[in-house]
């Protein structure tokens, strides 16, 4: 296998491998190590049945069955992202990783586009490792010690939008009353394969800083959310017929276009089982500034 980069921050095409024949023991180590390197792989020209689809993610740590996306018929494990022609809102339309809610957020997700609009519906990526990196070493002395509260009520719950009448989510997205995950991880992570420190809070679910109210939270946290999103930490995947994406939540925002409006775009997603999450200790540099 090769892996070539798409973007200085974040992201590789991987050539040499059948997603659905060749994934062995070897390959699956191998490719974990370029998950945690890269933060997103990109597969093209894959023909990965929904058998498949499953298969992979048990393969990468077991597949974690969503709670609250529309499952794909007859496949309880595959979510199904979907937007039709008609309607207006897309899922996981602003920037966030997938599952801070959950004590041991999911490892990362698997994307398999089944139909796609003519023109956009692209996703958009963020490497947290290049926005930790590139943080001062003041902010991070800082954040170094700091944990958030993650939780998934405000997007799934009884108050959500789709759920009030606002966007028109319901019925691709349901099971409100289960949204009753809220997890404490720390503001900075130490990434389990690659071993580098990431950032680790998303505009999607975190909602404050432990020990710090909602409102004292806010303007730090919208800082951090709108410097993670800077364009040079980024990468953009355009999906073609075949295309499989792999990302490592632990590692990466993401992001899905809304700008193909009249068309249908319909994936599979896979969720991966991840594990709990330990605080980055701090280097000396970092130790200096606090
Ligand atoms: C998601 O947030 O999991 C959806 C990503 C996409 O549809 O591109």
């Amino acid at each position: 296998m090769e892996f070539a980069p798409i973007s200085g921050a974040c992201g590789a095409e991987v050539f040499g491998i059948d997603l659905e024949q060749d994934l062995n023991a070897e390959r699956v180590e191998a490719l974990t190590a370029g998950l945690g390197e890269y933060g997103v792989l990109v597969f093209r020209g894959q023909a990965l049945s929904p058998e498949g689809h499953l298969a992979m993610g048990k393969a990468f740590g077991g597949v974690n069955v969503n709670r609250f996306f529309r499952a794909v018929e007859g496949y309880p494990g595959i979510a199904e992202v979907r937007k039709e022609p008609e309607q207006k809102t897309n899922i996981g339309g602003q920037w966030h990783t997938d599952h801070t809610y959950d004590t041991e957020p999911a490892l990362g997700s698997i994307l398999v586009a089944r139909e796609l609009p003519p023109f956009g519906g692209d996703t958009q990526f963020s490497s947290m490792y290049a926005a930790w990196d590139a943080l001062s070493d003041g902010l991070k002395a800082m954040l170094c010690g700091m944990k958030a509260v993650h939780s998934s009520r405000h997007v799934f719950g009884p108050r959500a939008d789709h759920v009030k009448g606002a966007s028109d989510l319901a019925g691709r997205l349901g099971n409100s009353e289960a949204a009753v995950q809220d997890a404490v991880h720390p503001v900075v992570i130490h990434h389990p394969v690659s071993g580098r420190p990431s950032l680790y809070v998303n505009r999607g679910f975190t909602v404050r800083f432990d020990d710090w109210t909602v409102e004292e939270s806010r303007s730090l946290l919208e800082m951090l959310y709108k410097y993670g999103s800077r364009p040079e930490f980024t990468c953009r995947v355009r999906f073609e017929p075949g295309t499989v994406v792999f990302w490592d939540n632990r590692a990466t925002w993401h992001c899905a276009l809304n700008d193909y409006a009249g068309y249908r775009r319909l994936m599979h997603r896979v969720t991966v089982e991840g594990t709990s999450l330990r605080a980055w200790q701090p280097g000396p540099k970092e130790r200096a500034a606090a």
